[in-house]
């Protein structure tokens, strides 16, 4: 257990995210977490492997959404997307209740939810089971002495290359200029990741740009970054 006061509650050594609640939970909401969430949740990956093929069986593909903030996004790739299994993680409760909310009132049966730490699910999956994953406007932890709790860092880019399918991606989006060139630093050089866009020199514009199926995130609408997004996208091997 860390000494840290900031991550009493868990065992890994540091915290990539802050609150886990802030607001009170609305009670149409928080009767979700009683009824909707223990249908829709991902077994414990803290006690055994979890395999995505026995979540929802007959997928076509298997996307992961790491920190889904509200589920915005998670809902609607969800509805775009009925075949694809989608699994979300986050441990933000009020974020939950918000997902939760989504996926109920659009009826959708193909999102598993984790409502806690990604990295823990990471590790219990499989290797090579993945057909994407998105780390959208991850929190930035911009202090120099705080950079160590970055969600990405090479071990969950390691760790992301695992469980990728050759062919697979990983997306991560940041409107943090120091974020993006820390996240690309890394991205390029785990071994299995290859740059979709190399570019030359300072920022690719294509990078810059919208991939066509981005979907616009309640933290991107905020504009709280000194840049605007700047998409990364890697390809495993
Ligand atoms: C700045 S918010 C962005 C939320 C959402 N992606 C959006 O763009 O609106 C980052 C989110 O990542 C979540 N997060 C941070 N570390 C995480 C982790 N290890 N596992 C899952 N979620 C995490 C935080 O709780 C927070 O809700």
């Amino acid at each position: 257990m860390s000494s840290d006061p900031d991550n009493q509650f868990i065992d890994r050594p540091l915290r990539s995210f802050g609150r886990i609640k802030s607001r009170a939970i609305k009670p149409k909401q928080a009767a979700l977490f009683d009824t909707l969430l223990p249908t829709i949740a991902l077994p414990d990956p803290k006690t055994g492997p979890v395999d995505p093929a026995a979540l929802m069986p007959g997928a076509t593909e298997v996307w992961l959404e790491i920190g889904f903030g509200g589920g915005e996004h998670l809902a609607e790739q969800a509805a775009r997307h009925p075949d694809t299994l989608m699994i979300g993680c986050e441990p933000f409760l009020n974020g939950v209740a918000s997902a939760l909310r989504h996926i109920d009132d659009r009826d959708l049966t193909n999102v598993r939810l984790h409502a806690d730490d990604a990295r823990d699910v990471l590790d219990a999956l499989p290797d090579g089971s993945l057909d994407r994953v998105m780390i959208l406007f991850p929190d930035p932890w911009h202090k120099v002495r705080h950079n160590k709790r970055r969600l990405l860092n090479d071990e969950t880019a390691a760790v992301i290359a695992r469980v990728l399918k050759p062919g697979g991606r990983v997306r991560f989006v940041t409107d943090w200029l120091d974020y993006a060139d820390w996240a690309l630093e890394r991205l390029q050089r785990t071994p299995g990741l290859v740059d979709m866009d190399p570019g030359e020199g300072d920022w690719p514009q294509r990078a810059m740009t919208p991939p066509a199926d981005h979907v616009v995130t309640r933290y991107e609408e905020k504009k709280l970054g000194d840049t605007a997004p700047i998409f990364l996208e890697f390809r495993k091997q």
